[in-house]
């Protein structure tokens, strides 16, 4: 079962020898980044600094830091058991017999079981304060930040429209001990929220849930399903609410601390520069500003945070059980992708390789027009499509495809449309060209002339040096070639 709350997830991490408690005195201002971006690119654990200059509340930073912590998070090996697990009701048939039907029956209970549930009383609320910001550690990320920055919140609204939950992950910057920014972008729920507002828009921060509520802020949910749900789809159990104490929302009773308060129409300030996911600083732009009315929490809350910078950072996990998560529901919509792979260094909105089963003329070109009418795969820069037998993880792979197979006059495709608000180099704001890159085999009706045949060794040669491997006293129990048709395989068969 994975942990139900932030202080199951420490003791967890203990357990595992991820996590290092820092009880010497750490400044929040640049120091603590320091510390975590050498620790990330390391693959190191968790850290807990016990004593952060000028606050009493520990910080906790670098928990989703690994591919090992991500997949402890959700309580799964490997992070590719999220994307069966989603598959697994995605692809819910009308069950034969009584073994499929007692089948079908556990996974509609599942999902009823996902729903969050109202208490009325939760550990959150233990400590009600007037706002006061500076109370907690609150990291100054890069010297070009203008202030510190909550990097791990989930932030809760509400759409003025339909009353529809929305939960999301957005940097605030602070402005003083009662005020912060809000940094939802143009093309997230949380903006629309906002856009349709009355004169206010209530607001509620959790920051310090459990670790897949926290995670569940950063998944893009078509808007009306509630990540909370989702939270409790992978948790096993639903998301435990209460109600806020100052405004019209409902909190995670478990989470560490609580911000409530407001937006109001029309109030914007210049928010950032802010060193960024993309490894520079994101310019100043307008943004609304966030009230705070209250402020709960646990006693001896712990405060948790995030750096973001130049890629690999923490960040990229929670990328990657995205990117598993969102898998299968892709395939529903374009059944010919096998697998899609977001390279970290492409900061996510970058770049996408897919690989398709090809069937006919253009289909490669249907499949990059496809992703760039998805969700936020929308928003994707550059878009490489190989065949299935290439691994899309495997960047030698990709790049072999792309060199070997690509004609650039007839196999690049230029076009522009809508790009992340973070793209520096967009020719204008959230808008700009894209490029589609067609690395698969050709067909004759796409202008090839007769595509030569791969090579690749017969089946039984390749079983017959499997089984004889370890005769030949050569190292390892098979040859790299073998393990990476193996991930194959395992991803052919998500
Ligand atoms: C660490 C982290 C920080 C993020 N910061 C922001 C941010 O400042 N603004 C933003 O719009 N999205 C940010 N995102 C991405 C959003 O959380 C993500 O797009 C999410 O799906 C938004 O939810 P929504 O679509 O419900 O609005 C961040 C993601 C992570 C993992």
């Amino acid at each position: 079962m994975p942990a139900s709350d932030l202080r199951s997830w420490l003791d967890l991490l203990r357990r595992e020898g991820e996590l290092v408690e820092i009880d010497a005195e750490v400044d929040p201002y640049l120091e603590v980044t320091e510390i975590v971006d050498r620790t990330v690119k390391s693959g190191g654990p968790a850290l807990l600094f016990t004593n952060p200059r000028g606050s009493e509340h520990p910080l906790l930073v670098n928990q989703f830091g690994t591919e090992r912590r991500m997949a402890l998070a959700f309580g799964v090996e490997e992070l590719d058991d999220l994307g069966r697990r989603v598959a697994d009701v995605l692809e819910l048939q009308p069950p034969q017999g009584l073994v499929e039907k007692v089948k079908g029956l556990g996974k509609l209970k599942q999902l009823a079981d996902s729903m969050p549930k109202t208490v009325s009383r939760g550990a959150c609320q233990e400590v009600v304060l007037e706002p006061n910001l500076d109370l907690l550690p609150i990291q100054h990320c890069w010297p070009g930040d203008p202030a510190p920055f909550l990097t791990l919140p989930a932030v809760i609204t509400r759409d003025p429209r339909t009353g529809q939950r929305n939960v999301g992950m957005y940097r605030m910057q602070k402005i003083d001990a009662r005020t912060t920014f809000m940094h939802w972008q143009i093309h997230k729920d949380g903006a629309a929220d906002w856009r349709g507002m009355g004169d206010r828009l209530d607001v509620a921060v959790a920051l310090g849930c459990d670790p897949i509520t926290t995670y569940s802020a950063s998944a893009p949910l078509p808007k009306h399903i509630d990540e909370l749900m989702l939270a409790g789809f992978f948790r096993g159990e639903p998301v435990e609410l209460v109600g806020a104490k100052t405004v019209d929302l409902e909190v995670p009773a478990n989470a560490e601390i609580v911000l409530e308060g407001y937006i109001e129409q029309g109030e914007l300030g210049t928010e950032g520069p802010f060193g960024d996911h993309t490894g520079y600083y994101s310019p100043e732009e307008p943004f609304p500003i966030f009230h705070l009315t209250a402020m709960t929490m646990r006693r001896d809350a712990i405060y948790p945070s995030i750096v973001v910078g130049a890629p690999p950072q923490e960040d990229a996990w929670l990328g990657k059980a995205t990117e598993r998560i969102f898998l299968p529901a892709v395939r529903m919509t374009v059944p010919e992708i096998v697998d899609y792979d977001l390279p970290v260094a492409g900061a996510f909105h970058n770049c996408v390789i897919v690989s398709i089963r090809k069937a006919f003329p253009g289909h490669a070109r249907k499949v990059m027009n496809a992703i760039w009418g998805l969700g936020m795969l929308s928003l994707s820069k550059s878009v490489v499509v190989v065949d299935e037998w290439v691994d899309v993880h495997d960047y030698e792979q990709v790049f072999f495809a792309v060199g070997a197979n690509v004609d650039p006059k007839r196999d690049v495709v230029l076009g522009e449309g809508p790009l992340d608000q973070l793209d520096h180099a967009a020719a204008a704001f959230c808008y700009g060209g894209k490029i589609g890159i067609d690395a698969t085999h050709k067909l004759e009706a796409e202008g090839g002339r007769p595509w030569p045949e791969r090579i690749e060794m017969s089946a039984e040669v390749r079983e017959l040096v499997d089984r004889r491997w370890t005769e030949y006293g050569l190292a390892g129990d098979a040859s790299a070639n073998g393990r990476a048709r193996g991930r194959m395989r395992r991803k052919l068969r998500l």
